[in-house]
């Protein structure tokens, strides 16, 4: 299968054309990415000498017009598209780039794929286009109606609309997949639980909106990966596929474990002011991937975090690097004038 990516160069994509080249031998990855802020190419350096004959590069972006003329010329089994603006806190401060790359983008690709022969076109979404759920309410199936709270949520159902009023109108065949909160190497620290392992690597407080009793439902990247492939090569056109792992709970536990397993106090756990328009809860139900496609997730929470534990203790130069003192400056600049304070110990490494 000879498959164009979209977004590869962020963090799922990255992972999922890893996944893809090494399971398949005969698979073939060409990866357009417009490499904003949160791409690191570092993650798929070593497919140009590894695969070199089966991985390409290409620095474009999705919004750009003239890709429905380059793709005539080439001859892909699928596109499946991983591009997108993903932080929360920044489609807040700035919900018209979420607009343009979320929205405007994938329309475009839709385009893209039909000029490209009318190829499978794999939408990557999320379950916050469901909104947040009731803590005595069941995890959402497929057919929940959306309800997204966030510019970045409202950005990524609207593309849901958008993909699906294609196979309505033009047969084009599309499939969408919805998945929980990822986590894993190489994921750009500005996420909760980057940017809870980081801090406290530096010592640095853990801003935790509101009272920290939100609930999340956490999977494993590369268990998410092997669900989008099984979507992609068995997946039935114009359906959606919720992805989870059955891994509810609330933010405050979750960062408690962290830092009793890196050995380092609670004292660093700083509560912050909450996030507008906070979604409580995401639980997503997976039934239909399971029984439809086999689909099952292969790490535990705990297996999991083992390993990415592990690879940000090995690879603190990385995280240094990508987040350098902007991150600081970022928040300073934006976040506390919106959302409330931040803390001495954060002050003082943005200083
Ligand atoms: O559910 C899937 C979604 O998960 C993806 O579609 C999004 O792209 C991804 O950003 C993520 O959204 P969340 O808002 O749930 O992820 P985030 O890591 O930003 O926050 C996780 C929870 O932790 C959320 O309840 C907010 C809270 N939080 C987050 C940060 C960054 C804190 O308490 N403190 C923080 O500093």
């Amino acid at each position: 299968m000879n498959i164009l990516v979209t977004g590869g160069c962020g963090f799922i994509g990255s992972h999922f054309i890893e996944y893809f080249l090494s399971t398949y031998p005969e698979g073939k990855v060409t990866n357009l990415d417009a490499l904003t802020y949160a791409a690191h190419p570092d993650m798929l350096k070593h497919l140009d000498t590894l695969a070199p004959d089966r991985y390409s590069f290409i620095h474009k972006d999705i919004t750009d017009p003239t890709l429905k003329n380059w793709i005539k010329n080439t001859k892909f089994d699928a596109l499946i598209n991983f591009a997108a603006e993903t932080h929360v806190d920044r489609s807040i401060l700035d919900p018209d780039s979420f607009v343009r790359t979320n929205i405007m983008g994938v329309q475009n690709l839709l385009t893209v794929a039909r000029e490209g022969g009318n190829i499978r076109f794999v939408q990557v979404s999320t379950d916050e286009v469901y909104g947040s759920l009731k803590s005595d309410s069941p995890p959402c199936i497929e057919t929940t109606p959306l309800d997204p709270n966030s510019p970045y949520a409202a950005s990524k159902a609207s593309a849901d609309l958008l993909v699906l009023a294609s196979a309505r109108t033009y047969n084009q065949p599309v499939l969408i997949t919805r998945c929980t909160n990822n986590y894993g190497p190489f994921q750009f620290p500005e996420k909760l639980l980057p940017l809870l392992i980081a801090n406290a690597l530096e010592n640095t407080a853990i801003p935790v909106y509101g009272d920290g009793k939100q609930v999340r439902d956490w999977i494993y990247v590369v268990d998410h990966c092997r669900g989008i492939d099984a979507v992609l090569q068995k997946g039935i056109s114009g359906e959606i596929y919720n992805i989870s792992s059955s891994g509810e709970a609330p933010n405050i536990e979750v960062i408690k474990k962290v830092l009793t397993l890196l050995g380092k106090p609670h004292s660093l756990i700083s509560f912050v002011g909450d996030r507008p328009a906070h979604d409580r809860r995401y639980g997503l139900n997976s039934s239909k991937i399971r029984k439809e496609l086999g689909w099952s997730p292969l790490f535990s929470f705990e297996e999991g975090l083992k390993i990415t534990l592990d690879w940000y203790l090995k690879n603190t130069e990385w995280w240094k690097k990508v987040r350098g003192k902007d991150y600081f400056k970022y928040y300073q600049a934006n976040y506390e004038k919106k959302f409330g304070s931040l803390t001495s110990a954060m002050k003082e490494v943005s200083s």
